[in-house]
């Protein structure tokens, strides 16, 4: 597995440092209020765990099973709810927790289906952007590294289900996925 990362990217001591900031700035915009934070799976399931613990406040977790890639590399535009969220929204504050933002296709329309049903805000938070590639407008609330245009693996997003597990956040070697 390790033999098909090109460069690491953000190491474990990377990733808990700048989840760590992330999670005192958030725990203090959110104080007093009513917060679920909304992990989007599968990619954002090891970011939202670290996450929520570096989240010193009363809030809830829930979690939504999105699909818009089949297993290749390219954004199809196609957004599946495969799960949806468990517990009502109205009136509370709701943070998107995602893996990471590229053409910003996703988000859009989990935004606008989530708006629909009155919360009293919405808020995102990705740990990484792809900015070079953005077809939709995203506004990014709380960000934890930017990324050049490259496919990246590891720390829970994945190539064709793969590679989730890499502790690390790395570039996948592209003789992996262009075979
Ligand atoms: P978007 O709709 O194009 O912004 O895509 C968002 C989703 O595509 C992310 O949540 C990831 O699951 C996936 N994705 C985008 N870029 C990458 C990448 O470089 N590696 C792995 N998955 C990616
Ligand atoms: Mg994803």
């Amino acid at each position: 597995m390790q033999n098909d990362i090109e460069k690491v990217l953000f190491s474990v001591s990377d990733l808990e440092k700048r989840i760590a900031e992330l999670g005192e700035v958030i725990t203090k915009d959110y104080e007093g209020k009513e917060l679920i934070v909304v992990g989007i799976l599968k990619g954002s399931n090891i970011f939202t765990s670290d996450l929520v613990r570096k989240i010193n406040l009363p809030l809830k977790i829930d979690f939504m099973v999105v699909s818009s890639y089949g297993n290749t590399t390219e954004s199809t535009g196609v957004v599946r709810i495969l799960k949806d969220l468990e517990n009502s929204v109205e009136n509370k504050h709701l943070l998107i927790v995602e893996d990471i933002v590229d053409s910003g296709l996703t988000l859009k329309y989990l935004k606008e289906m989530l708006l629909t049903r009155n919360p009293a805000g919405i808020k995102l938070c990705t740990l990484l952007d792809k900015p070079a590639r953005r077809k939709e407008v995203v506004h990014i609330d709380y960000l934890g590294f930017e990324v050049p245009d490259e496919f990246i693996v590891g720390y829970g997003i994945d190539y064709a289900e793969m590679y989730r597990n890499l502790p690390y956040v790395g570039v996948l070697k592209r003789e992996v996925y262009s075979k």
